[in-house]
């Protein structure tokens, strides 16, 4: 019996082992974790359990049955972050560079099944060569399978990409279907195709950090969500965002214990919107002020950073936050703005997180490039998101709401169920210059008239008042009590049912 005992520690040592002690050596070299290491900083101390350790592939070209490591190069479990349980996989570079075999991808669709199962979110950290080369189609297959459990898992369970190495080829698309991605500097990369064939192809000169590194992704092409300085940052910030969702549609986000005042009023918020139209002030302000301790969970903050995106809680409980932020090209909505906020938008709306919006914003962006490059069909995705999503909804107008983009920031035309207003807003269908330079062009060459009816347009239109009159502003609100305001607002609406008429599925300008 002793014997037996033994062998099976022997043999999870040796699967602990992985590519072996060489591999471990130049992965630690390279300033990254190993992937159990990874999943020790992961989870709760203790509590990863595992599946198939003995797994090994069953290839036998290129003599590959002489190589048959216990894991096949992917570790996978499940274990708990801060007591709530999530699954994970962690591909293990020493283990024939984490490619994905037939059996690879085999262990990661046991844990999304188990996942979808038990409506638990699934972590994935990646740092793989890719398709199993010696394997070929077997490969291709697989990952055919981990897409379409990617594409049914999405808005059922949360689903999160930590990219910790190289992450290339059609290998990219399993993460880019996973609600967020998040990136190591200088360690990961994601590219379709490498800096390689981009020099054959196009003749560009690019490194494999500047065609897909972290920072690539986080600030051009907003394909992953944050970037971190190392693998021990990442995914302490993972389990700071798991802590603020569900576990999946089945269940609401969880509630922690808070130590704020939901009735604190903030005396400095009344002095925050300066009294020059044109000057920015910061909105992080204003949501780290309404938010429980002062805490702003951001997400996307190096890209499209004139529209703020991230979690907070109210009294304990998950609000995703959309914001305008006048700081950065006066707030205007454009095209990066529009795809960032509805996409987040809309996670909100599936995980049932309801939604608070902060807007002050002068409009779109004009210009060629915006046109040229679609700004119709993004701008629309922003509208649509809002106008779909059946979470609550409470908005605080703070200075401008100007025109479309006024309909587009979840006003009550979009099923808004508080909106409030600063008194220094501006709800208009343009600001006062722009106005009365059209109704009075004729004019335009006597300033002082110019100026009068300007005057006058403001004295009219630039108010909350307008839109108080006919219902769309349920409130003109003190910027002080705006925590107050808004925490009671998403307490009233905690038992809210709103439903949309049935259909397979929307078509919402992609
Ligand atoms: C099998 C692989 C492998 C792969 C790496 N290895 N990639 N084995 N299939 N795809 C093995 C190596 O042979 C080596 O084994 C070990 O992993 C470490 O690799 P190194 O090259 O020594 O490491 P490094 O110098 O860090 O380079 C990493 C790398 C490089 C850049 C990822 O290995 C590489 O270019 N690999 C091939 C990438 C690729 O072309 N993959 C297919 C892409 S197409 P030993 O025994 O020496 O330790 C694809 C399609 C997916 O993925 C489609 C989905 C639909």
């Amino acid at each position: 019996m002793k014997d037996i005992l033994q062998e099976l520690e022997d043999r999870r040592a040796e699967a602990r082992l992985g590519g072996g002690q060489r591999r471990i050596d130049s992965q630690h070299d390279k300033g990254k974790l190993t992937a159990r290491e990874r999943i020790d900083v992961l989870l709760d101390e203790g509590s990863f359990e595992e599946f198939d350790m003995f797994k090994a592939h069953r290839c036998t070209d290129f003599d590959m049955d002489k190589n048959r490591p216990y894991g096949d190069g992917v570790v996978t479990g499940w274990g708990t972050i801060n007591g709530r349980l999530v699954y994970v996989f962690s591909q293990d570079f020493t283990v024939l560079g984490g490619s994905v075999s037939a059996t690879h991808a085999q262990k990661i669709c046991k844990i999304m099944d188990m996942a979808m199962q038990n409506g638990a979110p699934v972590i994935g950290i990646n740092d793989s060569g890719g398709a199993r080369i010696q394997e070929g189609v077997d490969s291709l297959a697989g990952y055919g399978e981990v897409f379409q459990r990617n594409i049914e898992a999405s808005g059922v369970i949360p689903q999160i990409s930590v990219i910790m190495g190289p992450c290339a080829g059609g290998a990219v698309y399993s993460p880019a279907m996973t609600d967020f991605i998040f990136m190591v500097k200088d360690s990961s990369y994601m590219f379709v195709t490498g800096p390689d064939v981009v020099k054959t192809v196009t003749n560009e000169h690019v490194t494999a950090e500047e065609l897909g590194g972290a920072l690539t992704h986080t600030k051009k092409s907003s394909v992953a969500d944050a970037a971190f300085e190392n693998d021990v940052e990442a995914l302490a910030e993972v389990r700071r965002l798991v802590d603020f969702l569900p576990p999946s549609n089945r269940e609401k986000p969880p509630v922690r214990p808070f130590f704020d005042e939901p009735g604190r009023v903030e005396e400095s918020l009344d002095t925050l919107v300066p009294d020059n139209p044109n000057v920015p002030y910061d909105m992080k302000e204003l949501v780290t002020k309404v938010a429980d301790e002062g805490d702003f969970y951001e997400i996307q903050e190096d890209f499209a950073k004139n529209i703020l995106t991230g979690f907070i809680r109210l009294e304990g409980q998950t609000v995703g936050v959309v914001a305008n932020q006048p700081m950065v090209l006066a707030g205007v909505l454009d095209i990066d703005s529009a795809r960032k906020a509805a996409r987040f938008v809309r996670f909100c709306d599936c995980f049932e997180i309801p939604i608070l919006t902060f807007v002050d914003v002068p409009g779109f962006l004009p210009g060629t490039s915006q046109e040229y490059d679609g700004v119709i069909k993004h701008g629309a995705k922003l509208l649509f998101a809002y106008g779909e999503a059946t979470v609550p909804k409470v908005t605080v107008i703070t200075r401008k709401a100007y025109g479309g983009a006024y309909v587009v920031m979840s006003s009550k035309h979009l099923r808004g169920d508080f909106n409030y207003a600063w008194p220094t807003s501006e709800v208009a269908v343009m600001g006062a210059k722009g106005a009365t330079e059209i109704l009075y062009r004729s004019e335009l060459d006597d300033p002082d008239k110019i100026a009068r009816r300007t005057q006058d347009y403001e004295d009219r239109f630039a108010n909350p008042f307008v839109a108080a009159e006919r219902g769309f502003i349920d409130e003109v609100i003190q910027p002080r009590s705006t925590r107050m305001r808004v925490a009671r607002a998403f307490a009233s609406l905690r038992k809210k049912k709103l439903s949309s008429p049935r259909k397979k599925h929307d078509n919402i300008p992609l």
